[in-house]
């Protein structure tokens, strides 16, 4: 498959940038992981021993790790080398229970090759709009998965966190006492664009973010029959402190920055239609 433009700059950075990222996130992660997505995915999954789950863009395997602690059998893939050289080193003390890969979730054949109807659950935290193009990744996970199948994923929340939000913070007299206001202000929203962004401060070259609105991000994940049936909000309480890669936290309580959804592939298939 020829990889385009933006896929291959996606790439490119993810693989520069891997050890920032790695070093940063650890296998303990940060607070977006432990306080806003982990604990919602592993609700939404429902993962049970035995079962097998895909981690799709799994960077450095930190989840791969929690699935496989939970009892889960886990096939996991991204498409930087160097993040999958982590995860295998991070791996390495769950012996046959994470299989890693490299593989692009662009190319709709690769992942068809990881077998179609063997998955109980799918999972991807906060990379879909870090992917060039989400539709073969959504055709492919409504044949991956087996029928009555799950698919969590977790994203910066379109409507509120990206590159078109800035954060405000204003201070005025309210006729008692100066207050603090903070809010966000939008600049668009509706029409998908791809911009350079950082992920973590300090890492060595930016990163293109891939914006869709919910309906553009949704849309090929339900064309693909796959329903959606829980829709999470995740923001931090109010007491949380912002964190030092972060200007999110507790002030902005009233807006998540994170989205987290999941898809259904229903039970019936088309085998039931079949004499
Ligand atoms: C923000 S990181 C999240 C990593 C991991 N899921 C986590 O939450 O810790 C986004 C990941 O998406 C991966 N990615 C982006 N586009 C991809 C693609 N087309 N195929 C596979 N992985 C991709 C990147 O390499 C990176 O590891």
């Amino acid at each position: 498959m020829t990889m385009t433009t933006d896929n291959a700059a996606a790439r490119h950075a993810w693989e520069v940038n891997a050890a920032a990222w790695d070093e940063r996130m650890g296998t303990a992660g940060n607070d977006f992981v432990n306080v806003l997505v982990w604990p919602r995915t592993q609700r939404l999954l429902d993962v049970r021993p035995g079962e097998r789950v895909l981690d799709i863009a799994c960077g450095n395997g930190l989840y791969a790790l929690r699935l496989a602690g939970l009892g889960a059998r886990v096939t996991a893939f991204d498409f930087s080398a160097p993040l999958i050289d982590y995860a295998r080193a991070h791996a390495a003390g769950y012996s046959g229970r994470i299989a890693l890969r490299v593989l692009d979730a662009t190319d709709g054949d690769a992942l068809l090759a990881l077998g179609e109807g063997q998955y109980d659950a799918a999972m991807s935290n906060m990379a879909l709009f870090d992917m060039a193009d989400i539709g073969p990744l959504a055709g492919a996970v409504a044949r991956l998965l087996r029928p009555g199948g799950r698919f969590v994923f977790s994203v910066m929340h379109p409507c509120f966190n990206g590159l078109h939000v800035t954060h405000l913070t204003e201070s005025a007299d309210d006729g008692r006492q100066w207050t603090t206001r903070y809010s966000l202000k939008l600049s668009r929203y509706l029409t998908p664009f791809t911009q350079e962004g950082i992920a973590i401060r300090g890492q060595p070259e930016p990163q293109p973010y891939f914006h869709r609105p919910l309906s553009v991000l949704l849309a090929p994940f339900l064309a693909a029959g796959l329903a959606l049936d829980a829709l999470e909000e995740a923001a931090f309480p109010p007491d949380h402190e912002p964190g030092k890669t972060t200007s999110w936290g507790g002030n902005y309580s009233e807006f998540p920055p994170v989205l987290i959804a999941r898809l259904r592939k229903t039970a019936t298939d088309d085998a039931d239609f079949t004499d």
